[in-house]
Order: C-alpha cells, then sequence, then structure tokens
C-alpha cells in the first residue's frame, strides 16, 4: 500500500518538468530512470577552508547511472525510439557507455561501445556488460573511438542512433541540471565550476542558464569555470592533444568535439577554461569524502580543485560559487583504493581491536 503526504505533489518526471525547454512532443515515449533531481549542497565546511563561504556542490551521481550523462540520455534513446532506431552506438571515456546501456536496456533496442582499452573505471566498464551492451576495446583512446563511431552511425542509417554528446538531443537534456540549480536557489550562481573532456556538458549547462534568463526566469547568468586536467588540457594549450594523460580518465580526452561551443560559453559568460593537476584534483577529491562526506568519481573533483586554486590566487571569494561533481565515487574503486592506507587487521577480540586503534 503506498501512502502520499498530503499536500507533497509526486515526484514528476524530469523531461516533463522542463517539457516546454525540451524536443519532447505526445509522440515521443516515454522512458525514464528516474533521472535528475539531484541534491544541491551547501559545502560548509569545505567553504570555510578555502576561503569561499557560498560553495555549493550539485551532486549529479546520484543520477541513476551514477553520473549527469542520463540526464542527456533519457532524451537522446526517447528520441532515437521515436525516430525508429533499433541501436544506440557511442564512444566513452566510461560513463556515457554506462548510461546508454542502461537506457537502451529500458528500452528494448541494442547498445553498441567503442572504448579505450585498459582505461575504463572498473564500475562504468561493469555496468555497460551488465546492461548487455556489445563493447569493442580499441588500443587507441577517446578521440580515436568517437572518430570510429561517428564513422560507423553514419554508415548504419537511421536504424542505428550515435548518443555521443554531438547528438544534440543529449545537450538539451543536460541542460536541465542548470534550471535545477536556479530553481533550487531562486537565482542563478554567479559562478558554476564544471571538470571539462568532451566539453558538451558545460556547453549544456551554460545554454540552459541562457535559456532561463532569456525566458525571465532568472535575470542573471554565471561566469563559466572550466577545469581540464593538466595532462589533458586542449583548451589552455590552445590545440589539440595527441596524448592525453590523467588519473581522472573520464575527462582524458585531447580533442573535444564541443570546442566551439564550450569557448564560447567560456567567452561569452567572462568565464575561463583552466588546468588543475593530477594531485590537485585528489586533493580536492579527497577533500569532498573527508570533509564534506560526498564521494564522488576523481575527475568530478576537478571543479573543487579549480575553485580552491583561484580561491588561493585571490580570484574568488564570496560569490556564490556551484561546483558540479559528475560522477559517483564507487565508479573507480582502483583509484580509490590506491589513495587509501591498508586496512589494520585485528584478532576477533576487543582488547585487540582496543589495541589495533592505539586506545
Ligand atoms: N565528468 C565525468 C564523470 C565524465 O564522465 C565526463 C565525460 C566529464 C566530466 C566531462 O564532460 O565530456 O561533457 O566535457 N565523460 C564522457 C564519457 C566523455 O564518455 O563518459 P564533457
Amino acid at each position: 500500500m503506498t501512502e502520499t503526504v498530503r499536500g507533497m505533489a509526486a515526484r514528476p518526471r524530469l523531461v516533463e518538468r522542463y517539457r516546454r525547454f525540451l524536443p519532447i512532443t505526445d509522440a515521443t515515449p516515454a522512458l525514464t530512470l528516474g533521472e535528475g533531481f539531484t541534491p544541491l549542497v551547501h559545502l560548509r565546511r569545505l567553504g570555510e577552508r578555502y576561503g569561499l563561504p557560498n560553495l555549493h556542490a550539485k551532486v549529479e551521481g546520484q543520477n541513476p547511472t551514477g553520473s549527469f550523462k542520463d540526464r542527456g540520455m533519457v532524451v537522446a534513446v526517447s528520441k532515437a525510439l521515436e525516430d525508429g532506431s533499433q541501436a544506440v552506438i557511442c564512444a566513452s571515456t566510461g560513463n556515457t557507455s554506462a548510461s546508454a546501456a542502461a537506457y537502451a536496456a529500458a528500452a528494448g533496442i541494442e547498445c553498441i561501445v567503442v572504448l579505450p582499452k585498459g582505461r575504463i573505471a572498473a564500475g562504468k566498464l561493469l555496468q555497460a556488460l551488465v546492461a548487455g551492451a556489445r563493447v569493442v576495446a580499441i588500443d587507441g583512446n577517446f578521440d580515436d573511438a568517437l572518430r570510429i563511431v561517428r564513422e560507423l552511425a553514419a554508415e548504419g542509417g537511421r536504424s542505428v542512433t550515435l548518443v555521443n554528446s554531438v547528438n544534440p538531443h543529449r545537450l538539451e537534456g543536460q541542460k536541465t541540471a542548470a534550471f535545477e540549480v536556479c530553481d533550487d536557489l531562486g537565482r542563478a550562481p554567479d559562478a558554476l565550476a564544471i571538470p571539462v573532456g568532451n566539453a558538451g556538458n558545460i556547453s549544456a549547462w551554460w545554454a540552459g542558464f541562457c535559456e532561463y534568463r532569456a525566458a525571465g526566469i532568472v535575470d542573471t547568468a554565471p561566469r563559466m569555470l572550466g577545469f581540464q586536467a593538466a595532462g589533458a588540457a586542449p583548451f589552455v594549450a590552445g590545440h589539440p592533444i595527441d596524448h592525453p594523460e590523467t588519473i581522472a580518465t573520464a575527462i582524458r580526452i585531447g580533442n573535444p568535439a564541443s570546442w566551439a561551443k564550450a569557448a564560447a560559453a567560456r567567452d561569452e559568460s567572462g568565464g575561463r577554461i583552466d588546468s588543475v593537476t593530477d594531485d590537485e584534483i585528489l586533493d580536492a577529491w579527497r577533500d569532498l569524502a573527508r570533509v564534506e562526506g560526498i564521494f564522488c568519481e576523481p575527475s568530478s573533483g576537478a571543479g573543487v580543485a579549480g575553485v580552491r586554486k583561484l580561491a588561493a590566487a585571490g580570484e574568488l571569494s564570496a560569490e556564490l560559487i556551484v561546483c558540479v561533481l559528475t560522477g559517483a565515487g564507487l565508479k573507480d574503486p582502483a583509484t580509490a583504493e590506491r589513495a587509501v592506507a591498508p586496512i589494520t587487521e585485528a584478532h576477533p577480540t576487543a582488547d585487540a581491536v582496543r589495541s589495533a586503534l592505539r586506545w
């Protein structure tokens, strides 16, 4: 038996709530895994440490497959179904494939994934495999994989849909995160900090803020602060990187597909795209867990690492800042395991445990 609290509206589907801003029509199949409506958390303790009293996190790891990709994937796969597709195909550093596999399974269509061999966090790869995706690992990086799936999708005609963020429906869905932040705050933030890989997400968030401002729902739009890993920072270099390297495998991308859109978001918003080192990323990632209780995946630490760096340089202080934590911590158990001390062991007695704890 279900009981609802009187006066509390049932939670709507994400695409219904923001339908007026999305390419959803009565002909679009209703598909959902419960995506969106993720928490916006005030990082009081971390903000105090960094000298940023108004620091917030949008916890996108709480989406159904554990990353922000679900917001765009629900729209892209719904539209693929509407168009009569029998399969979706994508390249991925992991999260896109986990999301595509889940939504394809729910839609009853096939999912094909091409990804860089040995460079996908275990949790993400298992999500795609268990959901029944057909996965091919290549001796190459994400940029190679994206080139290959673009070619295959072009040959496949209408029956296979490319669901990387070059599919415009992906960005349409992803912009709903910006709407939610504005709805929760009752205004737009002053700055939005976000990791940048293939550069679709920063472009989608910027589109969302601009559409809310154009609709008169908010008066302003934030400065967009994108952060890349130092070894995979084509925006900072000003040209593609042939051999991107970073511990943050989700954003190990050298030739972002949405380069022009992200550069426009940066310039129109008066923002910037900067880089942070792997050590800075891991420090922020650890801080989020230890100081705030939020376990995200390493690449999600890039935005927090970036605002910490800008605060230390005196470029950020009391502004209302939102950091996007793009994926969940359990995605990448191997990196987490390397970052923590080994477990203390003891005999099964209170005395032994007491001495192991040095009580
Ligand atoms: N954070 C996470 C956890 C990601 O998985 C990605 C991208 C990004 C940030 C960067 O977003 O590419 O829109 O700039 N992951 C893609 C994938 C590339 O295949 O899962 P972006």
